[in-house]
């Protein structure tokens, strides 16, 4: 296998179903690539990778490598779409313990309020030579400025007047507070579009910095999000994995399949889901309408929440991120007493025991009236990623386009905003 590949084949949808949705699916991607619909003036991820600046691109690696060569850790500080795509994809690409492994290691913050998890990572950084990426679009965002105010007076203790060389912040073009303090101070700024809204900007700097930094090869991942750009704008209905994944999400959803839980067997692919979550979730969810994306982690989660997906209300279907070749692997060791009786796969490999785990929980959902999504990746490196990543975008856009909402949007979010600064006393 050499590509993504979507097996519907378990999902429960007939042909006849599919084609009964296909003039809609074709209509939204219509909407979609043509810029017609609305709030088409946020659809500029479709072509970012041949539209952005070559030199800023430059500036991203000379940057990353700054930081990759000049720190043991570096905090990336963001919150939505300002930190979860970087995250999932330093996560999957480093692979697990890569902060144990790799150099520099990498920590979040500005992405809750806690103090506590802020104490505590200022511990965990103490003795550490540091960089830092502030992410934010409007600037203004409170989780992330004010864990910025904290970290950025230790960075200004720590490293006086070099802290402006250590500090690298990606911002609006020319408005907000972080802009404003990034040119006062000094501070090296990168661009995030006007036309790229949080969710779909792992593409541009929010996500190819921190990658850079990472040690991730940008190059190869924005290789793979060209390679999905000339396959999933592509218009036709069945040569069009995103046109079909759309169909297929929202068939089910009409029939009553209310939740789609996104499901991996990779402990590296843990945050692809928390980023696909916000993609899905803050694109659809509004209006009244909307799946609920929700994920687990296989097998982990079949000891817990397995029993509610095969027995409990049946308003899940399932969507499988698999890895074809999850890289390195151990064999089980063959013992002479055979206590654990584990001597009938002596000599196998745990990758192919998680994918006979994989093939028994999918069938035995299946029994359970669980609808079964695969999308099939050959493996999970900055290619597969990047054409991954673009994969999810282009079905959102699709899919929410053919439900009549605006999938660019999150007006419900300032809800607990408004309530939340009240409390605060803000004038
Ligand atoms: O998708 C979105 O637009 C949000 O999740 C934002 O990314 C998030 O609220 C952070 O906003 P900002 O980058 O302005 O700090």
């Amino acid at each position: 296998m050499e590509d993504i590949v979507l097996d519907l084949n378990g999902s429960f949808v007939a042909l006849d179903e599919m084609n009964s949705i296909k003039t809609e699916i074709m209509n939204a991607q219509e909407t979609l690539l043509d810029k017609k619909g609305i709030s088409s003036e946020m659809t500029g991820w479709i072509d970012f990778m041949d539209t952005m600046d070559k030199k800023e691109y430059e500036e991203i690696k000379k940057c990353g490598k700054f930081i990759n060569e000049n720190c043991d850790a570096f905090i990336i500080l963001g919150i939505g779409g300002s930190y979860l795509g970087a995250k999932a994809a330093i996560e999957a690409v480093r692979g697990d313990f890569h902060n144990e492994l790799k150099s520099p290691q990498v920590y979040y913050a500005g992405q809750n309020l806690s103090g506590a998890y802020l104490k505590k990572l200022v511990e965990a950084i103490k003795n550490k030579e540091v960089c830092v990426i502030v992410i934010s679009k409007s600037g203004t965002t409170l989780e992330t400025a004010l864990s910025f105010r904290i970290i950025r007076n230790l960075m200004e203790e720590k490293y006086k007047d070099e802290a402006k060389n250590r500090i690298f912040a990606v911002t609006d073009k020319n408005k907000g507070a972080l802009k404003t303090m990034a040119d006062l101070n000094g501070y090296k700024t990168f661009v995030i579009p006007d036309d790229i809204g949080g969710r779909y900007s792992v593409i541009t700097p929010v996500g190819l910095l921190p990658m850079a930094a990472a040690g991730i090869n940008t190059d190869e991942f924005i290789r793979g999000l060209k390679s999905g750009r000339n396959e999933y704008t592509k218009r036709d209905f069945h040569d069009n994995i995103c046109c079909l994944y759309a169909a297929a999400r929202n068939i089910l959803s009409r029939r009553g399949k209310e939740i789609e839980i996104l499901v991996n067997y990779e402990p590296c692919c843990i945050s692809i889901a928390e980023w696909w979550k916000q993609l899905f979730g803050e694109s659809e969810g509004k209006d009244g309408k909307g799946i609920f994306p929700a994920s687990l982690n296989f097998t982990t989660d079949l000891h817990s929440m397995g029993q509610f997906v095969q027995d409990g209300r049946k308003i899940i279907f399932e969507t499988t991120i698999f890895v074809e070749n999850a890289g390195d692997d151990m064999e089980v060791p063959y013992e002479g007493d055979d206590f654990d009786k584990l001597n009938y796969i002596a000599g196998k490999k745990l990758n192919y025991i998680n994918q006979k785990a994989f093939e028994g929980t999918f069938m035995a959902h299946s029994e359970g009236d669980v609808p079964g999504i695969i999308i099939r990746i050959p493996a999970m490196n900055e290619f597969y990623l990047g054409k991954l990543f673009y994969f999810f975008m282009m079905t959102c856009g699709i899919s929410g386009y053919t439900n009549g909402i605006d999938p660019f949007t999150q007006p419900g979010v300032e809800a607990y905003k408004k309530n939340m600064f009240r409390l605060l006393g803000r004038q």
